[in-house]
């Protein structure tokens, strides 16, 4: 069975091997990860497996009174069609509407077919195309769902 937990310090190093995984092309420091799962406005969860191997992970910036940010998104390709990146985004979206968040907003790959599938199986809508977002010739799609 999948497990959530909120993620720690203790999981970055996991977190940063995840992220040049499933990132090569934007993955985060430790410092970075650091920096992020300490602060108030930022929150992540990770899903576990049943030996508690974290197996994915999803991050979102809610301030508040404004649109949330999804940091990150990710299912390691062996335990990926299993609903699990689904599970990890009602989470962190469950926390952004506790912390007053109004929609959610997302920048993805143009050519990341499966995450924009699944955004979209969410509700959420194209808005905008982010030129070079994810560095040179990376452009973004930018997505939104209202909260309200
Ligand atoms: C995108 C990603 C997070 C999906 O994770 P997952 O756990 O396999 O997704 P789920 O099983 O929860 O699927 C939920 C929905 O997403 C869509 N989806 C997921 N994988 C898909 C695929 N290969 N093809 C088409 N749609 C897909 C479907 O709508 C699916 O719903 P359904 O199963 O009812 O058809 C995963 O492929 C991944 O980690 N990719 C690499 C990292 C990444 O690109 N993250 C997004 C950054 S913005």
């Amino acid at each position: 069975m999948i497990r959530y937990r909120d993620a720690n310090e203790l999981d970055i190093p996991v977190l940063v091997s995840l992220d040049k995984l499933l990132f090569p092309y934007s993955p985060w420091s430790s410092s970075q990860y650091r920096e992020e799962i300490s602060s108030p406005t930022r929150h992540f969860i990770v899903a576990l497996d049943d030996a508690k191997n974290i197996i994915g992970c999803a991050g979102v910036f809610a301030p508040g009174g404004t649109a949330a940010d999804i940091l990150t998104v990710g299912v390691i390709p062996e335990h990926r069609g299993q609903g699990i990146a689904r599970a990890l985004m009602a989470l962190i979206t469950e926390w952004a509407k506790m912390q007053g968040s109004n929609a959610m907003m997302l920048e993805v790959k143009i050519d990341n077919l499966e995450a924009i599938s699944l955004y979209e199986s969410l509700g959420y809508l194209k808005l905008n195309i982010r030129k070079d977002y994810f560095g040179s010739g990376l452009d973004a799609l930018v997505m939104r769902k209202d909260l309200t």
